[in-house]
């Protein structure tokens, strides 16, 4: 099943993770895809492994810059022709509990989320609603539905993004561009592997399912609010975590 033929997609945060797996598997279902993240060297070798420059392609981006967005979003349209979907997927965690939390860490995963992701928001819907179609993907976190201990900041960058999901659902939805947003759980990745075990330990015993979940589990979410299996679904946000906090 070709679910995104002749689309291209641009993926932030793809060099490796949950993005990287989410490339893999729009490449899979036949889109071109353009990986934009801070490590370029990375961004690089992803896009070759998923097939080189004719299907993917790797371009240097800081999510929170609007002048990067401009050139990792020309790379699709002028590159490949066209800018169907658009994940904001590049996230960073800096967990301290408030005691600790320095300004400096509160601003930083504030502003890569929170700004990162508007800054995509606005500058994709900007382009697609001149197609009249288009679908955006936000990451969230079950941590924006929760709050976690040691993450005020990553929680609130990840309810923050809700809320913009939802706001930004309203205005683009007659302009055929359709917003919705994923809150994985505990997923297995360089970020949740850095975590000490006993605090892995805690959150394996909050999952119903009894495990953690793979990229590949949240990459078919992002798929199927990419596609138009979900064409009639916007401002939504998908739960993709074994019933933890269901
Ligand atoms: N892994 C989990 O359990 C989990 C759970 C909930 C939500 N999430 C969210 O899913 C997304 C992906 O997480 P992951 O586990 O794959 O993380 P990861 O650390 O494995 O990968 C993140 C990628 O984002 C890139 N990046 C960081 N800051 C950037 C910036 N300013 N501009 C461009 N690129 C930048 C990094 O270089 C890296 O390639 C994040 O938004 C994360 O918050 C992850």
């Amino acid at each position: 099943m070709s679910l995104l033929a002749n689309r291209t997609a641009v993926v932030t945060g793809g060099a490796q993770g949950i993005g990287f797996e989410i490339a893999r598997q729009f490449v899979d279902a036949g889109a071109r895809v353009v990986i934009g993240d801070l490590d370029l060297e990375r961004a690089t070798a992803a896009a070759e492994q998923l097939g080189g420059r004719d299907v993917a392609r790797a371009v240097r981006c800081d999510v929170v810059r609007a002048e990067d967005w401009d050139v990792l979003l020309a790379e699709a349209v002028d590159g490949f022709g066209s800018l169907d979907v658009v994940v904001n997927n590049a996230g960073i965690t800096r967990d301290a509990t408030m005691r600790t939390m320095t300004e400096e860490d509160f601003d930083l995963v504030i502003g890569v989320h929170l700004k990162g992701t508007w800054q995509g928001t606005r500058k994709a819907s900007a382009i697609m609603r001149e197609a009249k179609s288009g679908a955006i993907v936000n990451l969230s976190s079950l941590s924006g539905k929760v709050g976690m201990i040691g993450q005020t900041n990553y929680s609130a960058a990840k309810a923050g993004i809700v809320g913009m999901t939802k706001a930004a659902a309203k205005e683009m939805a007659h302009h055929g561009v359709r917003v919705n947003a994923i809150q994985p759980g505990l997923i297995r990745s360089a970020m949740t592997e850095a975590m000490p075990q006993k605090a892995w330990d805690g959150k394996m015993a909050e999952i119903p399912m009894n495990r953690a979940g793979e990229v590949a589990e949240v990459a078919s979410v992002a798929l199927f609010l990419a596609s138009d299996m979900s064409s009639y679904m916007t401002g939504t946000v998908l739960e993709v975590t074994g019933g933890r906090f269901m």
